[in-house]
């Protein structure tokens, strides 16, 4: 059976580097994300290497058409890149609870479920394939974030990735957290930016600018590589040396 990584977030920013990384490097790729039309117009980019699901993978009907679209393609899965996720709306001083609740429910969903629920979709499979799985944390969980729950909810991550490294390798795969540091150049930063954030946020690295796509693409591609099988249970985190290296 044909081999692919299947990428979350695959449509825009880091995930679609990675997709794009690998596809470079002749793997099969599949991108998941809820719009279908950046999938598209990257798929189209590489139609032997990257297929698509449109997927809200932060429901378990989404991760299950994902597993659903792997049995029908003959694909089995190989590795997982968990890049899903962002900021949303959090609750201003002074709301009341229940819009605390409704900010704090939204990042879990954004940020913990669609890593969890397609992992586990995926894990008979991983576990068959000696898999590798990459969770996309953020530099917030190392330092907070001064934004709500986003740092809490990428920590979260790094806990369940202990137990994902400590099951996938008695079969021989991995499991690891990437946890970079600002990189604009994605949607993430869609509507927040401008010339003083960038500066502000360029100042705290020690190497005086931003990350880029690529280049948190280029570690996650090592980590699914041929040299990356003893790296596991680890939190890496590209970031400049921002306030050095948290
Ligand atoms: N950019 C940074 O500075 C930075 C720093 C640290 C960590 N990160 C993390 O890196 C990851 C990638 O973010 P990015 O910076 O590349 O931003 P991005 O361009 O906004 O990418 C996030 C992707 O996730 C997809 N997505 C969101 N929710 C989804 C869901 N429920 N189901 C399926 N797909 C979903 C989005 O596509 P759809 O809207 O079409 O679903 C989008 O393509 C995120 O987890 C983010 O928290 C980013």
């Amino acid at each position: 059976m044909a081999q692919t990584v299947v990428v979350s977030g695959g449509g825009s920013g880091i995930g679609r580097a990675v997709a794009v990384t690998l596809a470079g490097s002749a793997r099969h790729v599949t991108v998941v994300g809820r719009r279908a039309g950046p999938l598209e117009t990257l798929a189209a980019t590489h139609p032997d290497t990257i297929d698509l699901v449109a997927a809200d993978v932060s429901t378990p009907d989404g991760a299950q058409h994902v597993l659903d679209h792997l049995d029908g393609s003959g694909h089995t899965c190989t590795g997982v890149v968990a890049a899903a996720g962002g900021l949303s709306p959090v609750s201003e001083p002074g709301d009341n609870l229940a819009a605390v609740a409704g900010g704090w429910q939204a990042a879990f969903r954004s940020n913990v479920l669609t890593a969890v629920l397609l992992v586990e979709a995926l894990t008979p499979a991983l576990r068959d394939a000696s898999g590798r799985v990459v969770l996309l944390s953020s530099v917030a969980a190392l330092r907070g974030s001064g934004s709500g729950p986003y740092g809490a909810m990428k920590a979260a991550l790094h806990a369940w990735m202990f137990d994902l490294a400590r099951d996938l390798g008695r079969h021989g795969g991995t499991a690891n957290a990437v946890a970079p540091g600002f990189v604009p150049d994605t949607e993430f930063w869609d509507g927040h930016l401008d010339d003083e954030l960038i500066r502000r946020k360029s100042l705290e690295t020690l190497v005086g600018r931003p990350g880029t796509p690529g280049e948190v693409a280029s570690l996650i591609a090592w980590l699914l590589g041929p040299d990356g099988g003893w790296v596991t249970g680890q939190v890496l985190s590209p970031n400049g040396g921002s306030t050095l290296g948290r």
